[in-house]
């Protein structure tokens, strides 16, 4: 293990390196086809919570190798979005934008499939072709979002729940674009009900307060006017654009990004216009999110 000078202590096998203040980290001297050893197993996931997301460069991972990875923090075999599936993993999805090929509405902030009942509580992206410049994904902390809010309106939103379901989101959009579009879209929607989700969940492993609702899924909040839901989600939107509370990650082939998906929205940038962009993401979860 190499000594680096930002390593923080407390950790024994990793060399860990903050990236920002409030979220993310990078992870050195690491090879994540290795992770036999039970201790730094255990590390990652104390990492993981820790830092909300973690980032790996220059790894070489098989398909196996990646779900390995994700089995270290759940179980991979749990929600999945609409994405289509790798050929002899379906526990992978594969995000791929092609020079002239279909986008994924991935562009807006979000947490992976919060219109589930039980959605995943991280994700493994793990990146094969990255264009030249751009396609930077960014994390934030909902966390760190709760935590800035006065007292009086985190109280207020401790008593709220709210609607998440896929359809204003980017996939009735893709759907279209596909040759048998609204047969997939009407499964989709009979097997995905709006879910209900309390607006302030507890992070069963840090204990922290998160503001759970994202602009992809979130629909509403229950018991308020279409307008006052709207006007206050649109406030709780705006905190994840500070930069304070922000890592933005410019990839590389061959980086692994690993995400608390209880405690961040994330935001993939759509700024890569006729660029080849291919990535691999095994979501884990366990039976019960919260
Ligand atoms: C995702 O939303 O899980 C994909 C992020 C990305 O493509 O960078």
């Amino acid at each position: 293990m190499s000594k680096l000078e930002n390593a923080v202590p407390g950790y024994r096998y990793l060399v860990v390196e903050p990236y920002t203040p409030n979220i993310g980290a990078t992870i050195h001297d690491i090879d994540l086809a290795q992770l036999s050893d039970a201790s730094l197993r255990a590390e990652l996931r104390k990492a993981l919570a820790e830092y909300q997301v973690l980032f790996f460069r220059k790894q070489n991972l098989t398909p196996e190798q990646q779900i390995e990875v994700a089995k270290v923090f759940g179980d991979p075999d749990k929600a999945k979005a609409f994405f289509p599936r790798h050929d002899r993993h379906s526990v992978i999805e594969v995000l791929e934008a092609k020079p002239t090929g279909h986008r994924y509405g991935t562009d807006q902030w979000h947490a992976d499939i919060t219109f589930s009942a039980n959605p995943p509580t991280g994700t493994v992206l793990y990146s094969h072709v990255i264009p030249p410049a751009g396609g930077d994904t960014l994390w934030a902390s909902a966390t760190a979002v709760y935590d800035s809010l006065p007292k009086h309106l985190q109280l207020y939103l401790e008593e709220l729940e709210a609607v998440h379901s896929f359809e204003h989101s980017g996939w009735p959009q893709y759907f279209a674009q596909l040759a048998d579009g609204d047969a997939i879209y009407r499964k989709a929607r009979a097997e995905h009900l709006p879910v209900v989700h309390p607006v302030i969940q507890t992070h069963p492993v840090t204990g922290k307060k998160i503001v759970y609702v994202n602009p992809n899924f979130t629909d509403r909040i229950k018991g308020l006017s279409r307008q006052q839901s709207d006007a206050l989600l649109a406030f709780i939107f705006a905190q994840f654009q500070r930069p304070e509370f922000q890592a933005r990650l410019r990839w590389e082939a061959n980086t692994v990004a690993i995400w608390d998906n209880r405690a961040t929205v994330h935001y993939a940038t759509a700024d890569y216009d006729n660029q080849h962009r291919l990535l691999h993401r095994v979501t884990f979860g366990e039976d019960r999110t919260f």
